[in-house]
């Protein structure tokens, strides 16, 4: 899955706004909430709304059951690989990953689930599903799916941890989102959000969302893709 990957070597430039609660509209079209919760901030509101459509987060969207069938489907196979961390190139660290084309009932059916929010039909999808079980001291570096590879639409199930997914503009690094994804959630990214932005999953230390510390711990995502155009 590593050719799907091409890391960015250059560093995120932090907002420009003084207070990132300042940049963040509170209310309003644009923004997406659970029980009151934020899940999507950006460096300005114009950015918020507009991204706002090609990028979504669904809260609850596996149960904690749906979890489990999934977590026993793939931790077997998971198991028998290491952790691996000191690629400085890679666009991951610590993390394993596997790929699976073909899933049992219960999990099939969850997977069916996700490909009939994430893709148009008929769209031909990337037949096997990524697993990526990234450590609680792993994360994802900035970069954009291969192109080559992947179609427009990114669909992924977060399992076992919350954590927080950052786009940055490719040449515009001062416009950027984050994404809370809590565990059970299935986020999806098309288009410009896909192509445009880069994304990462922030390490631990660097788990803040909305002024808010959100713990990382191990974490797997199970992600859907589908095929050029
Ligand atoms: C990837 C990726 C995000 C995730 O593997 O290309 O960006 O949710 N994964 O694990
Ligand atoms: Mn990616």
């Amino acid at each position: 899955m590593k050719l799907l990957l091409s890391v960015l070597k250059r560093t995120y430039t932090p907002a420009v706004c003084t207070s990132r609660r300042r940049c963040v509209s509170s209310g309003g079209s644009g923004l997406l909430r659970r029980r009151d919760e934020t899940l999507v901030v950006g460096s300005s509101r114009e950015l918020v709304q507009r991204l706002g459509s090609q990028v979504e987060v669904r809260t609850g969207f596996i149960t904690e059951q749906e979890e489990g069938a999934l977590m026993r489907e793939v931790e077997p196979g998971l198991k028998k690989k290491r952790y691996e961390f000191d690629h400085w190139d890679d666009a991951i660290h610590g993390y394993r990953e596997t790929e699976r084309e073909r899933w049992g009932e219960a999990c099939e059916e969850i997977l069916s689930r996700v490909r009939s929010v994430a893709f148009p039909e008929g769209s031909p999808l990337l037949g096997p599903v990524h697993v990526l079980d990234l450590d609680k001291t792993g994360y994802i570096k900035p970069h954009i799916d291969s192109v080559k590879f992947c179609g427009s639409t990114i669909a992924g199930l977060c399992l076992l941890s919350d954590s927080i997914m950052r786009l940055v503009k490719e040449d515009a690094t001062n416009e950027w989102l984050d994404l809370l994804l809590p565990r059970y959630s299935l986020y999806i990214l098309r288009d410009q959000a896909r192509y445009n932005f880069t994304h990462e999953i922030l390490k631990d230390e660097e788990s803040v969302f909305n002024g808010q510390k959100v713990s990382r711990l191990r974490r797997i995502s199970i992600i859907c893709r589908n095929l050029p155009g």
